[in-house]
């Protein structure tokens, strides 16, 4: 299996350099691709990027950008020359920031090898409707996450990050290649943790998930290759 055969994106999510490093040995860029996201991002700087590119591994840069504007546009285009495979900012900065992202990254593209693909987080996965509720948005999930995916759509990118739950309904709306990236992904054997709007890898894949992003579940467990090999073969052949 190639990386690019394998939908699964493996969460970093440490800011202990042992237990990262004990993690990273035992997984191959054949097998996965890897997220860097805040804690790591924060922790170890972007020449951690660089030297998990080395060791062939496609990186997500997951710092979900949302400021105004002119700062995501910046910050897009930085991310972008770090040459990452995918990157992302919230939808919810709305249409003027996803369009300064997207413009960034295209800009960027120019010099690179090859364009980062560009993606939208609607709502994080674990947000439910008592979240919706205490941030006085009245929508239900479904519809809060179909109107954030409009303004990525609109805007251009290459897809959103959402839960399993709406991939069937993202899919339908916006055609099969916008790219649905679902994190919130357990184990039938797993604890939830904070997430909520969870689904197992086989499940997310029958509804359409194009990526899974899974963390704890894999660097968690005492024998990370093992899992990620066993969700592999779980979902090769759906
Ligand atoms: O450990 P777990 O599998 O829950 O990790 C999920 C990862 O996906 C975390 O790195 C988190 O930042 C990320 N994520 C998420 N929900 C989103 C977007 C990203 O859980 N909507």
């Amino acid at each position: 299996m190639s990386s690019a055969e394998s939908k699964v994106i493996v969460a970093l999510d440490f800011e202990d350099k042992v237990q990262l490093h004990q993690v990273i040995s035992q997984l191959k860029p054949q097998h996965c691709r890897l997220k860097i996201g805040i804690t790591l991002f924060t922790h170890f700087g972007p020449l951690w990027i660089k030297t998990l590119q080395q060791q062939g591994f496609d990186i997500f840069l997951d710092l979900k950008f949302h400021d105004i504007p002119q700062q995501v546009q910046g910050a897009c285009y930085e991310a972008a020359n770090l040459g990452v495979w995918m990157m992302n900012v919230h939808a919810l900065g709305g249409l003027a920031m996803l369009q300064a992202a997207r413009s960034a990254v295209d800009r960027a593209a120019h010099h690179l090898p090859r364009k980062p693909l560009l993606i939208g987080v609607t709502l994080l996965t674990s947000s439910g409707e008592a979240e919706l509720a205490m941030l006085g948005i009245k929508s239900t999930v479904d519809e809060t996450v179909l109107r954030l995916a409009t303004l990525c759509y609109e805007a251009g990118l290459d897809g959103v990050v959402c839960s399993a739950k709406e991939v069937a309904l993202l899919k339908k709306r916006f055609g099969k290649d916008f790219l649905c990236v679902t994190p919130g992904i357990r184990l039938p054997e797993d604890d939830k943790h904070d997430q909520q709007r969870v689904m197992t890898p086989q499940m997310a894949v029958q509804e359409g998930s194009d990526y899974l992003v899974i963390g704890r579940s894999i660097t968690h467990a005492k024998q990370p290759q093992t899992v990620l090999t066993h969700i592999n073969e779980s979902i090769v052949a759906l």
